[in-house]
């Protein structure tokens, strides 16, 4: 006779993602819905990952979440909705041609969530967006958790962190701001493969692996309310909104010029025009922190010496070869072509001998999803 061991376990692993068009400013907190559509690449899951392993048993008396071996509050508003829906969402567990667990039975168990990320957190290196991916991704795994519609779990990740949703997928990753009121438009899916563009290769520099003192929700918050760089403020008065209209702001209008060029260059594999976009959009998402009030420092005195040193780089070589782009942290990403990565890299460590670097390529397979089927 089969029986279902209790408790039950998974574990999953899920890759960072870095933005090329940022995501910075919600329209709708609750349900995280961005102000504009972003698209970002995601990393090997070999490098900078998340891992996280989830059991479910009958005995636990409450859910419980443990990061970085230290306990971690799991009662805040965006973990509890992402393991609502994610129960909502749960079906039946077989095994084997026989049913195991009825979905109606999930409401018995609690789950009890250990999640490390092998790389430094909230510094500004995607952690949220590693992190919530797999605690969303393994739960489901767990939970046999069924789409209603394509791109469901993107929407339920999203939740937990925006930026949560683009881990989902692997190669270059849109996530659509969308239009509907209750955010089931505002999904994350692949326009192109890691294959599309086999030689491009991303190097993270880490400046500072600190925690930074304005955490990405904190300060996109801030600049909502603060900057007109990247909107119109809600209590402008009329004369001032009709002005402000008929400028660019970053919300409204630079984001959709700049995605549809980087969406072109993704296309065409041209390297020039994307790393010209990212480097612009990685400045000018800087340049609303500043434009915040009081302002947001992300940057420090080496990140800014990597960009003089991109620039330089490219000047000396009389092309653009390599390009930096920068999230809410010190810690840079830089983009290049494995044809340029030797000279690149033997330019870096003269330059700053000191950084830990790792190398990731763009994946071809997201989800190393060790043990997904297997529920053990
Ligand atoms: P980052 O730039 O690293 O994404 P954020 O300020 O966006 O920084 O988010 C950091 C927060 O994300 C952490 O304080 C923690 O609450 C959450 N987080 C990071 N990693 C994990 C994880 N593996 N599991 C659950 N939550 C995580
Ligand atoms: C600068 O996704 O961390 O990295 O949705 O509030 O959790 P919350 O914020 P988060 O913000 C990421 C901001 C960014 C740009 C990006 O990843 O697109
Ligand atoms: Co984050």
């Amino acid at each position: 006779m089969m029986s279902v061991d209790d408790p039950l376990t998974v574990t999953c692993t899920a890759p960072v993602n870095i933005a090329l068009i940022k995501y910075w400013g919600k329209r709708e907190e609750d349900k995280i819905l961005p102000l504009n559509p972003s698209l970002s690449i995601t990393l090997d899951v070999a490098d900078l990952r998340t891992k996280t392993t989830v059991v479910a048993s009958k005995q636990f008396d409450r859910d419980r979440l443990w990061l970085n071996g230290k306990e971690h509050d799991i009662n805040n508003k965006r973990m509890q909705t992402c393991i609502r829906k994610l129960r909502q969402g749960a079906d039946d567990l077989w095994r084997d041609g026989k049913l195991m667990i009825a979905k109606e039975e999930w409401k018995n168990y609690r789950l009890h969530i250990i999640s490390e990320n092998n790389f430094p957190t909230a510094a500004g290196l995607a952690s949220s967006a590693s992190g919530l991916a797999c605690f969303v991704y393994s739960i489901a795994q767990l939970l046999q958790f069924k789409e209603t519609f394509p791109g469901e779990l993107t929407t339920i990740a999203r939740q937990g962190s925006g930026s949560a949703c683009r881990s989902l997928l692997g190669g270059f990753v849109l996530w659509e701001s969308g239009t509907a009121l209750d955010g089931s438009d505002s999904i994350a899916r692949q326009i192109a493969t890691g294959d599309k563009w086999k030689s491009l290769r991303v190097i993270i520099l880490i400046v500072n692996e600190q925690q930074k003192k304005t955490s990405s929700t904190a300060g996109m918050q801030t600049s909502v309310q603060t900057s007109d760089l990247l909107k119109v403020g809600g209590d402008r008065n009329i004369f001032l909104i009709i002005r402000l209209i008929k400028e660019k702001f970053r919300a409204k209008e630079v984001v959709s010029m700049q995605l549809s060029r980087m969406r072109d260059a993704i296309e065409k594999a041209d390297f020039p025009t994307l790393a010209t976009v990212t480097m612009q959009e990685s400045n000018q998402f800087h340049a609303c922190c500043l434009d915040t009030f009081p302002p947001i420092f992300y940057l420090n005195e080496v990140s800014k010496e990597i960009i003089q040193f991109v620039h330089d780089y490219n000047a000396d070589n009389n092309d653009i070869t390599v390009a930096y782009t920068f999230d809410a942290g010190p810690n840079a990403v830089l983009l290049t072509r494995e044809e340029n990565l030797e000279k690149l890299m033997n330019s870096l460590h003269q330059k700053f001998g000191f950084f830990p670097v790792t190398r990731e390529g763009v994946t071809r397979s997201v989800f190393e999803n060790s043990q997904s089927d297997r529920i053990i």
